[in-house]
């Protein structure tokens, strides 16, 4: 399985800390953000990661990660131009995902979970991960019928849908690349993740499985405060690195 950090964006929401470097390379109590999804993908045995960044900071990340030898791997860099969406991860790493399942996390996304055996035993179709939220319209969110299937994924829902947010860790099989290339912007001007989801459930080939420790998105000011309290108090001595 080949691995994705996607990790651009301006991250204009926690201006002026972005103002100078990547909101992913802000640190999350004693290590910079990216670590945390780093570390997942590294836990589950990928080895091979491409690491999708803004081109303004694409020096910042080299310097900090390399080629990925101090880490036991490979990594890959592609630059993002704009932020066109998250979908749009697949369509830039086509070559470097070629015929092989591929794993997507996002750089903001911390997660208490490992999820090795998620991504070890994964055979085909996609892999999502929900989680339940007090804040349901900032995100994703899934709504499931009483058998505890899903229904419908919506992106911020303007209505109440349900209490469950698809969180940033994403697998797909590599029918993924012609998904995203075949999809239309939405509304907001992105290719959509969300988009993709619906392709695979419409299909009956989404998994969603529930994240049982915490998560944070760590994208805004009081969300990055609670991730590095948690951080300090929780994940140290989860991180190979
Ligand atoms: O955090 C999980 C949520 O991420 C999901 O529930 C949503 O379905 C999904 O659309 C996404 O929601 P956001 O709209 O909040 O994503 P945001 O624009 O904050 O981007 C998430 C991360 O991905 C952020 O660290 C920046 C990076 N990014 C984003 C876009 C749109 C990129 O690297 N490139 C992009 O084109």
């Amino acid at each position: 399985m080949r691995g994705i950090i996607l990790s651009g964006g301006s991250g204009t929401r926690l201006s002026p800390l972005t103002k100078i470097t990547s909101k992913q390379l802000l640190p999350v109590y004693n290590k910079p953000m990216i670590y945390y999804p780093l570390n997942i993908l590294v836990k589950a045995g990928i080895k091979e990661i491409l690491i999708i960044v803004a081109p303004e900071r694409a020096g910042d990340y080299l310097r900090l990660l390399g080629n990925g030898k101090d880490f036991g791997c490979k990594f890959t860099y592609e630059i993002q131009d704009k932020p066109s969406g998250l979908a749009e991860a697949f369509i830039i790493g086509e070559n470097f995902i070629d015929n092989e399942n591929v794993a997507m996390i996002l750089g903001d996304n911390i997660f208490e979970d490992d999820f090795s055996e998620d991504l070890k035993s994964f055979k085909g179709g996609a892999k999502i991960f929900a989680k339940k939220v007090s804040d349901p319209e900032r995100f994703g969110v899934v709504k499931f019928n009483e058998k505890m299937m899903a229904e419908k994924i919506v992106e911020k829902p303007k209505k109440y849908l349900s209490d469950y947010a698809v969180t940033g860790l994403y697998v797909y099989d590599s029918r993924v690349i012609e998904i995203a290339k075949n999809m239309k912007p939405s509304d907001r001007g992105e290719l959509e993740i969300t988009d993709v989801n619906n392709w695979y459930l419409e299909k009956n080939e989404l998994e969603v499985a529930m994240v049982n420790g915490e998560w944070f998105d760590a994208g805004t000011f009081d969300s990055l405060l609670r991730a590095q309290n948690f951080a300090k108090e929780k994940m140290a001595d989860k991180m190979l690195f």
